[in-house]
């Protein structure tokens, strides 16, 4: 306890995992002044991260959002990496693996090894228990969730989870550093799904159910949702957007933790996920993305 960072404290940020979550916490981090190390296992995902990226600064540029300079100097504070030592120096960890708990508690536990013992410890898990990684190291009151929302560039919303252990001033300091990077955070305690994917991913789970049971095709339901409850997307595109085997993962830690049938996954994305029809990132979902440009992150 005691000795909790302030903001102007905060200088270099490690992002882990340069998929479409972690390059996108990545940019609004380098966008909002601060170095950042982003790391993955391997070359072909920090590429693939770092031209995401580019091309989102470049959608910003091109629409006047953004000069072409500033957008350049973003890039630069970025610093991509496959070394977990190049992680250690920083002040603030955010964590956007895989949503697989050994794997999370295996990077956060190479870097409570390695890291100033002040260092905060955030993860960016779109279900899995805040309390339950934070149990496995040692600075468990240095920890909290920071759910970021995809498309992260855009979206408004840091969800900040406390977990059971979490000291009130990292909660205090995450909130304002989220409002740095252009945000607006919002504190919830840690439960399954949080408050965010509790309420939304029943949702898309009943847009399946209706799309298996034959309600309405997929235009349809999406239709619906547009047109009667100004959704920006309908469930299905969004399913598409968010990845099924999110959307899966997620209604399963609903399932498990709540011990609840309403939360049963539709069988219909169960074998979508079994047959790697996964959404925009594998050309394919509930709609069909292969005859288009790089789908829109
Ligand atoms: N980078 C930078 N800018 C981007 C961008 C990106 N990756 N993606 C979109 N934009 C910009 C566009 O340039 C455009 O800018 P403009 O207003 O100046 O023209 C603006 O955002 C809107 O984009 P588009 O015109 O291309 O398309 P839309 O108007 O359809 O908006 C959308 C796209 C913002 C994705 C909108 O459809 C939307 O809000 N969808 C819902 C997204 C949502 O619900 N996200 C949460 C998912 S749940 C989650 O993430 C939690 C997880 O744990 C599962």
């Amino acid at each position: 306890m005691g000795n909790i960072l302030k903001l102007e404290d905060i200088k270099r940020i490690a992002v882990l995992g340069a998929g479409q979550m972690g390059a996108g916490i990545a940019q609004v981090c380098a966008t909002a002044g601060y170095e950042v190390v982003m790391r993955d296992i391997e070359d072909r995902f920090i590429q693939k991260g770092m031209s995401g990226i580019k091309g989102s600064l470049d959608k910003m540029v091109s629409k006047g959002k953004m000069a072409q300079a500033d957008a350049d100097a973003v890039v630069k504070r970025i610093k991509p990496t496959l070394l977990v030592d190049d992680c250690k120096d920083v002040q603030l960890v955010i964590e956007a693996v895989i949503e697989d708990l050994n794997l999370k508690k295996t990077v956060f536990g190479e870097l409570d090894a390695k890291c100033p013992q002040t260092t905060v410890f955030a993860s960016n898990t779109s279900s899995i228990s805040i309390t339950k990684i934070a149990g496995s190291i040692k600075r468990s009151d240095r920890f909290i969730g920071m759910h970021f929302m995809n498309p992260v560039p855009v979206m408004k919303l840091v969800e900040v989870i406390n977990g059971h252990m979490t000291d009130p001033a990292v909660t205090a300091l995450i909130m304002k550093l989220s409002e740095k990077l252009g945000k607006t955070p919002v504190e919830v305690n840690d439960s399954p799904g949080f408050v965010s994917n509790r309420v939304l991913l029943p949702m898309i789970n009943e847009a399946i159910y209706c799309l298996y049971e034959g309600v309405g095709t997929k235009e349809s339901i999406d239709s619906v949702m547009k047109l009667g409850m100004n959704h920006p997307m309908g469930p299905l595109e969004l399913a598409d957007l968010i990845g099924l085997d999110t959307c899966l993962h997620i209604m399963e830690v609903l399932y498990d933790g709540f011990d609840d049938s309403k939360y049963r996954p539709c069988p219909l994305l169960k074998k979508m996920v079994d047959a790697n029809l996964l959404g925009r990132k594998t050309g394919r979902g509930f709609y069909d993305y292969s005859q288009q440009a790089p789908p829109k992150k």
